[in-house]
């Protein structure tokens, strides 16, 4: 049930970045057509785009593939994309879990910086196996542990609490998504540093993207000024020689294939 919570917590988080996120976006937006080179050529697929955001690459995908859905769990984010993109998607309200597919009836599902906010990722991946054809593709990009280590560790100069959310390793990804139901066909590591004049304009992209949402620890309120103040003199540690404040994002980026049953 907290997991469920949290889900709700997520999509509203997300939906109330849905006018901020395609400006905010350069990271997506690298990670997203990265993964397209793993896309089949055969067009008669049908393909998901989960946790589809504000559409913009489930539009390249409707361009591509005679069937298109985009399916994402916040409103808000969908309403904006119906909106701005091609009018021959699908749009799915659903939760990542409970996927309104039938068993072995997806060719494809892309999902680019999704399942880095979904836990417990064992069960999603049943999830999604499951929807998934025999032979059906997995093609997915994600972020691993060291993510935002630069603000993890300021924080950890001024309290214990969780500022930054749990990623996963390399080898949890693997120990999840290489097993007797399906094998990961290729997948790439790469560590990006993105730049940033100071810590406010990286805390502004964060929410700008919706990506700011923690799991609620009990007993604790939001950080205050002081402590505020306090991280971002511990970031300066960090701070580049030409002034520029950096944050690492470590992305995963796989295809996965759902062997036979
Ligand atoms: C970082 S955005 C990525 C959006 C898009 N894939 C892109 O590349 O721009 C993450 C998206 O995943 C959605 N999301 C998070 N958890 C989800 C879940 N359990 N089920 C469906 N969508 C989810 C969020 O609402 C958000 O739109």
């Amino acid at each position: 049930m907290p997991e469920v919570l949290n889900r709700i917590k997520i999509a509203k988080s997300f939906g109330s970045a849905s006018h901020s996120y395609d400006v905010s976006s350069r990271l997506q937006r690298y990670t997203g057509k990265k993964l397209m080179s793993f896309l089949p050529n055969r067009t008669d697929l049908t393909v998901v785009d989960l946790g589809s955001g504000t559409g913009f690459f489930t539009d390249i995908l409707a361009s591509k593939y005679q069937q298109t859905i985009g399916l994402d769990i916040s409103t808000k984010m969908l309403s904006f994309a119906q909106e701005k993109r091609s009018k021959q998607i699908h749009w799915l309200e659903a939760d990542a879990y409970h996927l309104p597919f039938q068993d072995n009836s997806i060719d494809v599902i892309y999902s680019n910086l999704v399942i880095q906010w979904c836990d417990p990722l064992d069960i999603l991946v049943k999830e999604i196996l499951r929807a998934l054809k025999p032979g059906g593709l997995f093609i997915f990009s994600t972020l691993l542990d060291g993510t935002l280590h630069e603000l993890k560790s300021s924080w950890a100069q001024v309290d214990d609490d969780k500022h930054v959310i749990d990623f996963k390793t390399a080898e949890q990804l693997t120990a999840i998504l290489d097993n007797s139901s399906s094998r990961l066909l290729e997948h790439s590591k790469v560590d990006l540093v993105l730049e940033y004049e100071n810590v406010i304009h990286l805390a502004r992209e964060l929410k700008g993207l919706g990506a700011n949402h923690i799991p609620k620890q009990k007993g604790k309120g939001l950080a205050g000024k002081d402590k505020w103040q306090k991280m971002t003199e511990s970031y300066q540690d960090f701070q580049e020689p030409s002034d520029i404040y950096p944050a690492t994002y470590c992305v995963y980026s796989g295809l996965l294939v759902k062997l036979n049953d």
